[in-house]
């Protein structure tokens, strides 16, 4: 029999949710989460650096914890909620998030190859740690490789986005206790 999906003959039927659509992809058992993502999903905001789990660039979130994309099997992240770094955006207009108008004012990125990465490690921790400090913050962004920008301004920026989001629950806290 042809081989007409060009993966041989061990590949399987799998089903992703990404960014809270459904997708089926039929691939071989061994194909990482970037690949099934960047090359069947033609989700290619996702980047691809080191693939051996070093630089970070293929961070995404799976069930909202950032996991490297790039040591993941596709076929592992069935059953699990994958958010890439497409879903930032409003789908609809096209608006950046909080988190990437404070990368693009504080200059969190210059090439913009490591940026994706940063911002789903970002965007992991801070929902997890909405009170982490810049030293925090710091210590997070190490897991992750810039050669670009030396690390001060991503703090700057997921910092100021930090406290921004700190501010807008407070004011909310406030509004809620004046109904
Ligand atoms: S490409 Fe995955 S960690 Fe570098
Ligand atoms: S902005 Fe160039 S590697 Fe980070």
């Amino acid at each position: 029999m042809n081989d007409t999906t060009g993966l041989g003959d061990d590949v399987q039927l799998i089903t992703l949710d990404v960014n809270g659509t459904c997708y089926e992809v039929i691939t071989a058992p061994r194909r990482t989460l970037v690949d099934v993502l960047r090359h069947d999903l033609r989700l290619t905001g996702t980047h691809v650096g080191c693939e051996h789990g070093i630089c970070g660039a293929c961070t995404v979130l799976v069930d909202g914890l950032p996991v490297r994309a790039c040591l993941m099997f596709a076929a592992q992240a069935e059953g699990a909620r994958i958010t890439t770094v497409e879903s930032l955006a409003d789908s609809g207009t096209g608006e950046l998030s909080d988190l990437q108008r404070a990368f693009t004012a504080h200059h969190g990125l210059q090439c913009g190859f490591c940026t994706p990465g940063f911002l789903m490690l970002a965007q992991g921790f801070l929902a997890e740690r909405p009170e982490a400090t810049k030293e925090d913050i710091r210590e997070v962004v190490a897991a992750n490789l810039c050669r670009c920008t030396g690390y001060q301004t991503i703090v700057e920026a997921i910092d100021a986005c930090a406290t921004a989001r700190r501010s807008q629950r407070a004011a909310g806290a406030e509004e809620d206790s004046c109904n």
